[in-house]
């Protein structure tokens, strides 16, 4: 199937680390070409390395900062003459403890960043992709946006926020020819779950019919394919990639 992705823009956030990262691979497989955003400078660097047979670039990005992620929506579109898909995939965890035993502090990075993030992300964009009347969001949510989780209320709260973000997105900027989607992973083999030791890991598997945790490559497919041509009736939708988790 040719999913339409060769020479489009593709600004991805936290595309150092994680499913970021390997949508960094499968949009670049696709021959699209890729502005790779994260706050780490370090893993930017390296991944900027590993994909340089490849037409990528690379901004150092905090999603905290409005007016940041305007430059680097700006950079993409100055650079290759448009911007035609952003990917939001910063984000950070949850999941250490009960909601009554947190405090405002630690919830503070979660709200910033996976929600307040995601927004500024989006907002950057918008202008770039009106005047277009073409564009393209993938947001990263959870499974735990929809039916949240122990440990988790916090972050599945950011996540729930963002299908909701996502939905009223897509009723505002579908006259301009701008699809909106989200993205709802169950557990993935990344970074961001590198605190699970192999007990809490093999516990996690069996809550998912397919019996597994999710790769990143399951996640980065289906990213791929509603950024692409071919979900181009796809909108406003919040997709659970979770081994038969999610079913509703
Ligand atoms: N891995 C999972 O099990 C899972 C499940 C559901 C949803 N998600 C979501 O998917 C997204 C990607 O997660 P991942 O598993 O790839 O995690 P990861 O930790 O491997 O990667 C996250 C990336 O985001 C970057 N980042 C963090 N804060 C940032 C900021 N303020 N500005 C810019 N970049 C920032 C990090 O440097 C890192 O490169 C997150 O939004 C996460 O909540 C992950």
């Amino acid at each position: 199937m040719e999913l339409g992705l060769r020479d489009k823009v593709v600004l991805i956030t936290g595309a150092a680390s994680g499913l970021g990262r390997c949508t960094v691979d499968y949009m670049l497989d696709e021959g699209a070409r890729v502005l790779l955003a994260d706050v780490n400078e370090q893993a930017l660097a390296t991944a900027l390395e590993e994909t340089s047979a490849h037409e990528t670039s690379g901004v150092v990005l905090d999603v905290r900062d409005f007016d940041a992620c305007k430059a680097a929506a700006a950079e993409a579109a100055s650079t290759w003459g448009q911007l035609d898909v952003l990917v939001t995939s910063a984000g950070v965890g949850g999941g250490i403890d009960f909601f009554k035993d947190e405090t405002p502090e630690d919830w503070k990075a979660l709200i910033d960043i996976n929600l307040l993030g995601t927004m500024n992300c989006c907002r950057a964009v918008s202008d770039i992709m009106v005047e277009q009347q073409s564009g393209n969001i993938v947001a990263l949510a959870s499974e735990a946006g929809k039916g949240n989780e122990k440990r988790m209320a916090v972050y599945g709260s950011t996540k729930g926020a963002v299908i909701s973000l996502v939905r009223g997105l897509a009723l505002e900027l579908g006259r301009y020819n701008i699809n909106v989607n989200a993205v709802c992973p169950g557990v993935t083999d990344t970074p961001m779950i590198a605190y699970l030791d192999e007990q809490s890991r093999a516990r996690a598997a069996g809550f998912y019919p397919l019996g597994r945790l999710g790769r990143p490559q399951d996640i980065a497919a289906m990213i791929t394919f509603l950024a692409s041509e071919q979900a181009s009736w796809v909108t406003g939708q919040a997709i659970s990639v979770s081994g038969g988790f999610g079913r509703s």
